[in-house]
């Protein structure tokens, strides 16, 4: 497995590997790897026939009163975990590779960017494209594959995609839970005994949701009451945003016909965890 450093090197490196004939799989994340990102990963390997996963803490999705200081970072650790998978290179570039003093470019999706994740963390989306734009420039994959926990981020990058006619495909794989369901993310490790105790409970709220609807009930009101009552047991939990959206524009629904969208963002004391699920008309 090659770690690869700089920008141009990772250039050069993808453009031997698709003039040698292979197509390129990139998983772009943040480090710090769990195991929704090592499904990632597998599903890169199973997909393609060579895989490249960038780790990057970026700073410019991270608004100043957020976690970017004090994000996991472990290397080593996440360096073991894509070997014994067969990554076949690791691009890890350093703030400067990426944001080259006087660096002013940016990538908007307009619209998407703005709801939900959006209306909580304003300049959030605006860093997420612009880095996942550039990482595209420098890794020139065929696949790309993200999370469906971050169903906004996948929706958004799908549409930059399109609207840039980047010629990569987005791959949306499913939620990886813990065996008490609550969804894997690198900022579980936030989270106090208590509070771990008690967010599984966003999981079993969006199970109950869904369980209802597929029971008849339509009113997506009466399903966020629902979710808002057992969220509310939980005497650490504080609801964010719930709503339930279109899973293409993210607009509220007025029924939740199929492909209806549950999102959700609660805090934990400090700790703010995101969960959806997508309501379908049969299980
Ligand atoms: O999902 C993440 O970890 C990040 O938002 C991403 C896509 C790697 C961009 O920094």
């Amino acid at each position: 497995m090659r770690i690869i450093k700089s920008v141009s090197e990772m250039q050069s490196y993808a453009d031997s590997l698709r003039m040698a004939g292979n197509t390129i799989g990139f998983v772009p994340t943040m480090g710090a790897l769990h195991e929704g990102h090592l499904s990632l990963i597998r599903k890169s390997i199973e997909k393609t026939d060579k895989t490249i996963l960038s780790i990057f803490v970026n700073p410019t999705q991270f608004s100043p009163s957020e976690d970017f200081g004090k994000y996991p970072r472990d290397f080593e650790r996440d360096e073991k975990l894509a070997e014994d998978l067969n990554v076949d290179v690791i691009f890890y570039p350093s703030k400067e590779a990426i944001y080259h003093d006087g660096h002013s470019t940016y990538t908007i999706v307009e619209g998407l960017s703005a709801q939900l994740e959006g209306e909580s963390r304003p300049s959030h989306f605006k860093g997420v494209s612009t880095v996942v734009n550039k990482l595209f420039n420098i890794v020139k994959p065929h696949i790309a594959f993200f999370g469906q926990k971050d169903a906004q981020q996948a929706l958004i990058i799908k549409k930059m995609t399109a609207d840039l006619n980047l010629d990569i495909d987005i791959f949306v794989c499913p939620t990886i839970r813990e065996d008490d369901g609550l969804a894997m993310s690198s900022r579980n490790i936030y989270l106090s005994p208590d509070s771990r105790k008690q967010a599984p409970l966003i999981h079993q709220a969006l199970k109950e949701a869904e369980s209802l609807h597929l029971n008849g009930e339509k009113n997506p009101e009466m399903l966020i009451r629902k979710i808002t009552d057992t969220l509310n047991s939980a005497p650490i939990a504080r609801i964010d945003y719930l709503s339930i959206v279109n899973s293409e524009t993210l607009l509220p629904v007025e029924s939740t016909n199929e492909g209806a969208l549950v999102v959700v963002a609660v805090f934990f004391e400090k700790t703010r965890l995101i969960d959806n699920i997508l309501l379908t008309t049969s299980k």
